[in-house]
């Protein structure tokens, strides 16, 4: 995400990049310097964050799939991050979050006041659809971030924004993994849609037709807006994780959920999303999703 004049975010996601540079394939001699940051990212010159950073990211390193998550260590500004983006966040999820996701988020019943921990997360979300969040530290490449989740596995980060900057985050972390993607896999269709993104990047063969479904993932997953009793609504966890993202969506031009046409559109994921395809409904996202995603 990027800073605005208005203090409002936007994101860069999964299908793109992200910061940690060391990956599990990597032998790494220096645990306290797994994660690089940019000079100009808001921790580079906080040595607490960054250890703390570091700490989370060898959980990842050293995480065997299926076993308990460990206990990612938040320190109390950074729980304070998140009563901060709660706050912000729970009038504009009232008022531009479509009612799946409404409905997904209280039965989550999440605290306002801590960061939850990957481990309930997965509890509460597995019991409903059965999806699971596993931590990952390295460099995600789209095609295995997006095969994982044919198999009920989302690839997520565990690490929070610094404290100084609780509005902006250059990269995605535990706010928008929890609060987009792992709402949004607590809602059945939701979910499905995603395990059949996973399954149709499955059975592409080339970088051109994985770069189409990228692209699909991105205008529907993450930044997927629908009509609901004639008003627009938030599907998609970019926007839905973002107070700023959510106010935003009412400038961006609206165009029909033509999936022939998102496929030809391009994005830029340091600003907010000009463009953005809406369905007719939620029932007509999900239908249109699916017909389109099994003929892969
Ligand atoms: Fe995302």
């Amino acid at each position: 995400m990027i800073p605005t004049d208005t203090n409002q975010t936007v994101l860069l996601d999964h299908v793109d990049m992200r910061m940690v540079v060391a990956n599990g394939d990597d032998e790494v001699k220096d645990r306290n310097a797994l994660v690089k940051l940019d000079p100009d990212h808001p921790g580079f010159r906080d040595p607490e964050y960054r250890a703390r950073r570091n700490a989370i990211a060898q959980i990842a390193m050293t995480y065997t799939p299926g076993s308990p998550i460990p206990v990612a260590p938040y320190s109390e500004l950074e729980h304070g991050v998140w009563q901060t983006i709660w706050k912000a966040l729970l009038p504009a999820h009232r008022e531009h979050a479509c009612a799946e996701y409404l409905e997904a988020i209280e039965r989550l019943s999440f605290s306002a006041d801590r960061i939850p921990q990957l481990r309930e997360v997965n509890e509460r979300v597995q019991a409903i659809s059965g999806f699971r969040l596993e931590p990952v530290a390295g460099l995600v490449q789209p095609r295995v971030f997006l095969e994982n989740l044919a198999d009920g596995v989302f690839l997520c980060t565990q690490y929070i924004r610094h404290h100084s900057t609780p509005m902006y985050t250059p990269e995605p972390d535990v706010v928008h993994e929890i609060v987009g993607h792992g709402v949004t896999l607590a809602c059945p269709q939701l979910a499905e849609l995603n395990r059949q993104f996973g399954r149709a990047v499955k059975r592409v063969r080339s970088a051109e037709e994985l770069e189409i479904l990228s692209r699909v993932y991105w205008f529907t997953i993450e930044f997927g807006v629908l009509r609901e009793n004639g008003k627009l609504k938030a599907y998609g966890t970019g926007l839905l994780s973002s107070a700023g993202e959510l106010e935003e969506m009412h400038q961006a031009e609206l165009r029909p959920l033509d999936l022939a046409l998102v496929t030809k559109q391009t994005y830029d994921p340091t600003h907010f999303q000009p463009v953005l395809f809406c369905g007719d409904s939620f029932e007509m996202m999900c239908g249109t999703l699916r017909e389109y995603l099994v003929q892969w």
